[in-house]
This record gives C-alpha cells, structure tokens and sequence, in this order.
C-alpha cells in the first residue's frame, strides 16, 4: 500500500470532523455510524438540495442512466419507484465536493484497509406509496469472516428522512455475516432486528457495504432525496468509469486528490467495462448458477 489515501485524508485533517470518539467501535459493531454536523454539509446542504431539484427536473426519465445508456428507453425510468440521478460529479461543483469529505474518507479507509476509490455518486428519490425494496447489501458476498470488506456507501440526506417518507431499513450487524442475505433470511421479509433511520437533512450515514438494508415505502410522497456515494478499495470496478466517462477538460480541472480519488490519472489503470460492480449483477449470477429464484431489489 502506497499511503495515498492516509496522505489525502492528513491533508484534509485540519478541518473540523463529526466523528466521535467511539466512532471505529461502532462502525465495527453495527456496520454504519451516523454523522449529523459534517462542517460540507452545513456550509452546502441548500445548493446540493437546489441542484439536485433542477437536475431532476430537467433529465426526468434519463436521470439515472449513465454507465448504461444502451438500455435506456423513453418513458422507462432507471428505478420504477423513484427519481434518479447518475454521474453526478461532473454535473455541479458542489456535488464534486462531496468526494472530499473528510468523515467519509476516514471512515472508508477504516474499513476498506486499503487503497480507496470513488466508484459511484448517484441520488434516489422515492415517489409517492413506491419505494419499497427487498433486504439486501450493495457490496460483494464474504466467503469468511477473514475476508476484507469492499467497500463503504455514504447515504447523503438531502430532506429529511421519516417513517412517513420511507426512512431506510437497516439490519445491524448483519455485514459481519457471509454469503449474501439471501443464504439467511427470505428477503422479502421484515427483520425482526431491523430498524428504521429517521435522520435530518444534511446527515450523512456511512454505511459498509455489506450492511443489510433496504429502502422502504414513501407513504406521503414528501421528497426524499439521498446520494448514495460509493468508494471501494482500489482493485474494485467502478459503477461508472470514470476515466472513460469524464470529459478531458472535466479532468485536467481537477485537483490531484480528486484525480486519485477518482482514478483518473494517465497511471491509473483502465477498466474495461463502462460500469461494474453492481451487487445486483452479480447476485443474479449466483442465483442463476445455483438455480434458484432470483428477486431484484431495484438497485444497488
Ligand atoms: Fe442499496
């Protein structure tokens, strides 16, 4: 390991972080930490929220697409029950800042263990008496307890979350488990140990990615836009290739952390696919190899 991910979160250090003293016991015993007063979150909450509004607006069914436009159709949105917006940090300067966090970074390098990389940045926005999905997890199956985590999700509040609007389902401790939630629950299912997060907006939950969750039903139809921002340890596929995907005037712009975070630069290797990584992809493999039903959960 060549450290640049600890010399980038060093260098953001000398801002103020939300993280408590009990943050990596927690983080380990429950698979996700909840961080109310990021200093970004305060100083942008209102431009992210207004960009995201007009974004939404304006690509209606396309939101959501990028990485897989070829199976994109008129009137077909990416996800039925939601809004969508993909490849967002390219889309506002404010949304490129979200990379940068310092409490995201030092929370996936704490549980990646490794090299980290931005693999995905997109928003969800459940519409009205939609929503609802099956447990599942956006990572990678473990095949033992040794084996290292993926990677992390940052869900990044936008509106408020509330039982009304579909606050998210999440089961903890369930990423210490191996296999897929699939080989231990139906997932169709309520958890008897799940829990509902009710946050405020601007609160962003860092969640590993093998953590048990699922989006649950918007009953009144308030808005309830996340970004979900996706980092990985380094050898993984990103949801979106980057270097493929972004313009070169988009990454000369950009400064040297952004360009590694994003693995971007002339060294770093390329992927060959236009996305990858989705858990969903490689959940129906599995159940296809083992002959067994498959059930999407919407997305990942
Ligand atoms: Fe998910």
């Amino acid at each position: 390991m060549n450290n640049l991910t600890k010399k980038i979160i060093k260098s953001l250090s000398d801002k103020e972080i939300d993280l408590k003293d009990d943050w990596k016991k927690t983080l380990d015993k429950n698979g996700y930490i909840i961080i109310k007063n990021s200093k970004y979150m305060k100083q942008n909450l209102i431009s992210l929220r207004n960009e995201a509004t007009k974004l939404i607006e304006k690509e209606g069914d396309k939101g959501g697409w990028e990485g897989k436009e070829k199976y994109f159709k008129p009137g077909k949105r990416f996800e039925s029950g939601a809004q969508r917006l993909g490849g967002l940090v390219n889309k506002h300067s404010v949304f490129l800042g979200l990379i940068t966090i310092p409490e995201i970074l030092i929370c996936a390098e704490q549980i990646i263990k490794s090299e980290i990389k931005i693999c995905g940045m997109n928003l969800r926005n459940p519409l009205k008496n939609l929503g609802e999905q099956t447990l599942h997890f956006d990572g990678f199956p473990r095949n033992s307890e040794d084996e290292s985590y993926a990677g992390i999700v940052a869900f990044i509040y936008l509106d408020d979350s509330k039982i009304s609007n579909g606050a998210m389902r999440v089961v903890p401790g369930t990423h210490k488990l191996t296999g897929w939630p699939d080989d231990h629950i139906n997932i169709n299912d309520k958890h008897p140990k799940e829990i509902r997060l009710e946050v405020k907006a601007g609160t962003i939950v860092v969640a590993n990615l093998n953590l048990w969750h699922a989006g649950a039903i918007n009953l009144s139809g308030e808005a309830r836009k996340v970004i979900m921002l996706n980092i990985k340890n380094r050898d993984h596929d990103q949801l979106l290739n980057y270097k493929k995907y972004l313009n070169s005037d988009f990454k000369k712009n950009l400064d040297e952390n952004q360009k590694y975070l994003l693995s971007v630069r002339e060294s770093d290797p390329d992927q060959i696919i236009e996305s990858g990584g989705s858990a969903n992809q490689l959940r129906r493999e599995y159940f296809k190899n083992k002959n067994k039903k498959f059930t999407s959960v919407a997305n990942n």
